[in-house]
């Protein structure tokens, strides 16, 4: 066995799983340290001309340098600060998007690549003096073999679907083989896909709007800018929602969490010029900072004063040149690091290592692995994270107690979920709902092993989630009317249907919850009362704490403050918290970010068309001049404020569109991003081979069961919590009275009694 440990030397010793794996490519070079230097022959003709793998060779070792030592400075600069607990809010941000395991492959050869390719236009150019496309440069072969050495060409290559056991009972843990005749299709780490064509400054990779350049005649308006006339509001001005609980927010951000996570390139370094994106405002892959406009309310605004901000990592072979890997044109295109499927993935982990290490392997009982230091009055809790560097441990600085004790960041199938408590209380209570299943199941069937107990469980655990969100979740965000029309009946599995999650819906319309987020985290006791004990906590102070859960009463009161406190309502003219806006990752006094410039900042980075050209999408009116944008947001003062900073409706960002737009009845989002969701989720149905209502996935007893599972007997069963309401999702109310556990009906698991 090779020693991995020293092979990748800008990965933390901790534990390849949770880093790097390595790739094919470093496997090969690591032996290769001599640096070639990539000059292009002075006699060599420009176009057309075969160049030859030398040539390329050596741009791709000196890409190869360029790339691993920014890793590499970057990895040491984090760790410098973690361990000193200098941990800025953008650190924070940037460690919770690290890639990790394979993705971080993904991304390695995406970065090899992109540089590669530059490196060899610069050279050309310089020899030239002329701009040409390395496309014009490379023979096909040469660019075969520039895929195969960066580790691009397996990220594309056909897995084999014959080998994998049980293909038409359990799904993979990567969903690789759901669709068989293209097996790719909703596995993770490949690339969200577009519904409508990325427009960036250049046609391929620059971010939309970034070189001052014009679009519909306008120049973009800084992202802070839009924050701060638009979405600011005060704690006080906080409108709640008068029909539905804070659970459906948080319910909403971890299933988000099963569905999307698009990840950064781990340099923090330029790649092409060497500034460190902390230290300059200039942008410059992968620095994509977020400036101050004048007169900020909070942060200082002189002319070299942003927000350090990162671009998304791009899929292997987009974006940087002309160099065409299969499709064209070849624009830029972002990874989604999760499976497209309703499978519980934020529970069980997207990649095999990673899976596998959430798995309890001591018993042969298909348990999830757990806290071994600590339990919730006996209950269980999520296991801690081996890495050694500790971005969690916020106690001290939050609470200014010195000796308090640290714990580490919790680990889970999705790398978030320390990112706030309430969801890390949703971690908690499905981890437990699974071993519960995990032991009923070895009562009823003593002859299982470890391995049909787990994903029997993990089965069940994932046509919970389907059901959940169909039946429950989605009609309370889009409305009856929608439900009814795009939603209905299930129609069948259709493999031609692409699943895959669109850059449209993680980067935009899908975080419309960010509107309906409280300023602060519920507590409650067993009376659903303030917790006298361990109170409500402002959630700038519940960011990356799970101490919390630890030491301050476990799940119990997080989980009664979700179904007994209402959601924020997104009015217009109260948008965004400030714990949000001006405290996003705040530990004590650094430069907090705001999470509604961030969300603007990434759809520029992803190129994503205006406000219009997906109205136009959706089939909905575009909104020419005020009159017609007043009509549409019902609002004219939004409207007006709306186009002095924008000039035109084409160009609002559409994250900003869709928010600001009033609400379909019954539902929490306005038309634009009811129709993008809907026709998201209506692919991640009718593409799911293994969706539970497709015939044959369960039996049709177990069907019937399933359909009556409820989120609160889920609660029920795995807390001490007593009483719930029989819709979690509604405020308790006369209609929607809190009633005893016993009167909640349990999944009748008779139907898997072999
Ligand atoms: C306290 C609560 C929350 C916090 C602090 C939070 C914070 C964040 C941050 C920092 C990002 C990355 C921003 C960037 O692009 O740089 C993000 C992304 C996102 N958030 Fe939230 N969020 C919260 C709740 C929610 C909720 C309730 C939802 C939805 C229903 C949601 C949906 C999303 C989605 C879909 C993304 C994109 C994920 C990806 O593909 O990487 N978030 N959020
Ligand atoms: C790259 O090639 C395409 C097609 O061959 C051409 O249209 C484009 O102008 C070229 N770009 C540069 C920078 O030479
Ligand atoms: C690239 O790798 C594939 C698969 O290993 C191999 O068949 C092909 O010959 C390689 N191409 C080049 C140019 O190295
Ligand atoms: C938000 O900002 C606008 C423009 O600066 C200002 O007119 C408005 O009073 C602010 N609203 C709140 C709630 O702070
Ligand atoms: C922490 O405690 C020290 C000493 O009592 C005090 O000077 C400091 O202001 C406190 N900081 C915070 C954030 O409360
Ligand atoms: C559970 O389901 C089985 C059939 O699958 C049925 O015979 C039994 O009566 C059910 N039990 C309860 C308590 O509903």
């Amino acid at each position: 066995m090779l020693d991995t440990t020293s092979l990748t030397p800008d990965l933390p010793r901790a534990s390849e799983v949770f880093t790097g794996i390595l790739t094919d490519t470093e496997m090969i070079f690591s032996v290769l340290l001599v640096l070639g230097v990539c000059l292009v022959p002075a006699h060599s003709k420009p176009a057309g001309e075969y160049l030859g793998s030398p040539l390329l060779q050596s741009c791709f070792r000196e890409a190869k340098k360029i790339v691993d030592d920014a890793y590499k400075y970057s990895r040491e600069e984090s760790l410098k600060r973690v361990r000193k607990e200098v941990v800025s809010p953008h650190d924070a941000l940037r460690l919770l998007k690290q890639p990790r395991g394979d993705t971080r492959s993904a991304v390695r050869s995406a970065d090899y690549m992109a540089q590669t390719l530059r490196l060899l236009q610069e050279r050309v150019h310089h020899v030239h003096k002329r701009s040409l496309n390395a496309t014009d440069l490379l023979s096909d072969v040469d660019l075969q073999m520039l895929a195969n050495i960066t580790g691009c060409a397996a990220r594309v290559r056909p897995p084999q679907c014959r080998t994998t056991p049980n293909l038409n009972k359990y799904r993979t843990i990567t969903s690789v083989c759901n669709n068989l005749n293209n097996p790719r299709l909703g596995a993770s780490n490949t690339p969200f896909t577009r519904w409508l064509p990325a427009q960036y400054d250049d046609g391929i990779s620059q971010p939309t709007g970034f070189k001052n350049q014009k679009i519909n005649n306008f120049l973009l308006p800084l992202v802070r800018q839009v924050s701060n006339n638009i979405l600011n509001t005060t704690d006080a001005g906080v409108v709640s929602d008068p029909e539905y609980s804070l659970l459906v927010t948080f319910f909403g951000q971890w299933n988000d969490h099963d569905l999307s996570f698009t990840p950064f390139s781990p340099s923090i370094r330029s790649f092409s010029n060497g500034l460190n994106c902390d230290e300059s405002c200039e942008n410059s892959e992968p620095c994509i900072p977020i400036p101050i406009p004048p007169g900020d309310p909070r942060l200082p605004s002189n002319k070299d004063s942003c927000i350090p901000a990162f671009r998304s990592a791009p899929v292997c072979g987009t974006g940087y040149s002309a160099y065409n890997f299969g499709g064209d044109p070849n624009k830029r295109e972002q990874i989604n690091s999760l499976t497209a499927f309703l499978d519980l993935s934020q529970v069980y982990g997207s990649e095999e290592k990673l899976a596998q290490f959430l798995r309890d392997l001591n018993s042969d009982a298909g348990l999830l692995r757990v806290n071994t230091e600590f339990t919730d009055n006996g209950r269980e809790l999520l296991p801690f994270n081996p890495l050694n560097a500790n971005m969690c441990a916020t106690r001290r600085r939050i609470t200014n107690d010195t000796n308090a004790k640290e714990v580490p960041c919790f680990i889970a199938g999705d790398g978030r979920v320390d990112e706030n408590t309430a969801l890390t209380s949703l971690h908690t209570l499905f981890v437990r709902e699974h071993n519960r299943l995990a032991r009923q199941l070895k009562k009823l069937n003593p002859r299982w092993d470890g391995e049909t107990l787990y994903q029997e469980a993990r089965k069940i655990m994932g046509a919970y989630t389907q059901v959940f969100v169909f039946r429950d979740y989605l009609a309370h965000i889009l409305g009856p009317d929608v439900m009814r029309t795009q939603l209905g009946r299930y129609p069948g599995y259709n493999p031609n249907i692409d699943p895959s999650i669109a850059n449209v819906f993680a980067t935009a319309a899908y975080r419309f919850a960010h509107l309906a987020i409280q300023p602060f985290i519920p507590r409650l006791d067993a009376n659903n009362r303030e917790n006298s004990q361990f109170p409500s906590v402002p959630l700038f102070k519940a960011f990356f704490t799970p101490w919390r859960v630890v030491y301050e009463g476990g799940i119990d009161p997080l989980i009664r403050g979700l179904i007994n406190r209402p959601a924020k309502l997104n009015v217009q003219d109260h948008m965004m918290v400030d714990a949000l806006r001006e405290k996003l990752f705040m530990f004590v006094q650094h430069l907090a970010l705001d999470l509604g410039s961030l969300n603007m900042q990434r759809s520029r980075d992803h190129g994503l068309p205006g406000y219009n050209a997906w109205r136009r999408f959706c089939g909905l009116s575009q909104p020419k001049n005020q009159e017609e944008l007043a009509r549409v947001l019902n609002n004219n003062v939004l409207a007006r404020r709306l186009l002095q900073l924008y000039g035109t409706p084409d160009n609002i960002d559409i994250w900003l569109g869709g928010v600001a737009e009033p609400l379909v009845p019954g539902g929490r989002v306005g038309p634009l991003f009811a129709c993008l969701i809907a026709g998201q989720f209506q692919r991640i149905r009718l593409g799911d081979r293994l969706w539970y209502e497709n015939p044959g996935v369960f039996t049709p007893s177990q069907r019937a069961a399933l359909s009556t599972a409820t989120l609160s007997r889920i609660i029920c069963d795995n807390t001490g919590i007593t009483s719930v309401p029989r819709d979690p999702f509604n405020i308790v109310s006369n209609r929607n009275p809190l009633v005893f556990c016993n009167n909640i009906r349990s999944l009748n698991l008779s139907a898997w009694r072999e």
